[in-house]
C-alpha cells in the first residue's frame, strides 16, 4: 500500500528550495482572500493544449500585468488580458510581491502570478516552465488547500524523477541550474474544507514568474 504522504528527500538538487510551511495559517487565509477576489474579477478558465485543443484538467487564472494562457490556435504564451472576458488581469497582491522580494533577491518584480486550481482528480503532466524570456529569474510556487504529489525530474524528459508531497503553506523555488527542470503534479490528496467554499474542494498553486527581461540599468 502506498503511504498517503511522502516526504521530500533531505537533500534536494542544487537550485531547488523547499520551504515547508513558509506561510502560516493566517498568511494562507489572507492569500486565499486575495485569490477569491482575483477569481471574482478574472474567472477560472480551462486552458487547452496547443494543436490538439485537449483541455487541461487544471483550471487557471492570473494576476499581474501578464498572465499565462494556452489554446489550440495560439499555444502556450503570456497575454495581458483574460482569454474569455478580454479584461486586464487583476493586480498582483502586495503579499505576493513581498514574498518574491523576500525570497528571490531578483532585481525586478514578478509579472505573472499564475493561479492553478486542482479539483479532485486534476493533475499536471511533466513539463518545463520555459515560456519566459527572463530565465535567470526563479519560479516561485506556493501551495494552498489540500496536499499534492509533486514530481521533480531532470533537464531532460526521460531523466529519473523523484516525488514528494507539497502541503498548504509550502513554498518551492526552482532557480539557477534547476530553473528548467521538468516537474508536474501526479495527483492531489483531496480533503474537504481546505479552500474557501467559493472556490471549492481541492488545491490552489500560485506560481510567480518574471516574464520579460528587466530593462538594462542606466549607469
Ligand atoms: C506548475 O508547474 O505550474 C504547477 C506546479 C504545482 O501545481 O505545484
Ligand atoms: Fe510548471
Amino acid at each position: 500500500m502506498e503511504l498517503p504522504f511522502a516526504d521530500a528527500p533531505l537533500k534536494l538538487p542544487e537550485g531547488v528550495r523547499l520551504l515547508r510551511r513558509h506561510l502560516d495559517e493566517s498568511q494562507q487565509r489572507a492569500l486565499l482572500d486575495d485569490i477569491v477576489a482575483i477569481v471574482r474579477r478574472a474567472p477560472l478558465f480551462t486552458p487547452r493544449m496547443p494543436k490538439t485543443g485537449r483541455p487541461f484538467s487544471v483550471r487557471m487564472t492570473n494576476a499581474g500585468p501578464l498572465g499565462w494562457v494556452s489554446d489550440r490556435e495560439g499555444g502556450y504564451r503570456y497575454e495581458p488580458t483574460h482569454p474569455e472576458t478580454g479584461e486586464p488581469w487583476p493586480p498582483m497582491p502586495p503579499l505576493l510581491l513581498d514574498l518574491w522580494e523576500e525570497l528571490t533577491g531578483y532585481p525586478a518584480p514578478p509579472e505573472a502570478a499564475l493561479v492553478n486550481f486542482y479539483a479532485p482528480g486534476a493533475k499536471m503532466g511533466l513539463h518545463v516552465d520555459n515560456d519566459e524570456a527572463a530565465l535567470a529569474a526563479p519560479v516561485l510556487s506556493i501551495s494552498l488547500g489540500c496536499s499534492a504529489r509533486f514530481r521533480l525530474g531532470g533537464l531532460q524528459r526521460r531523466a529519473p524523477t523523484i516525488s514528494f508531497d507539497l502541503h498548504a503553506g509550502d513554498v518551492l523555488i526552482l532557480e539557477g541550474p534547476s530553473r528548467l527542470r521538468y516537474h508536474g503534479i501526479d495527483r492531489i490528496h483531496p480533503g474537504p474544507g481546505a479552500l474557501p467554499a467559493e472556490i471549492g474542494e481541492g488545491r490552489i498553486n500560485i506560481t510567480l514568474r518574471r516574464v520579460t527581461l528587466p530593462q538594462a540599468r542606466r549607469s
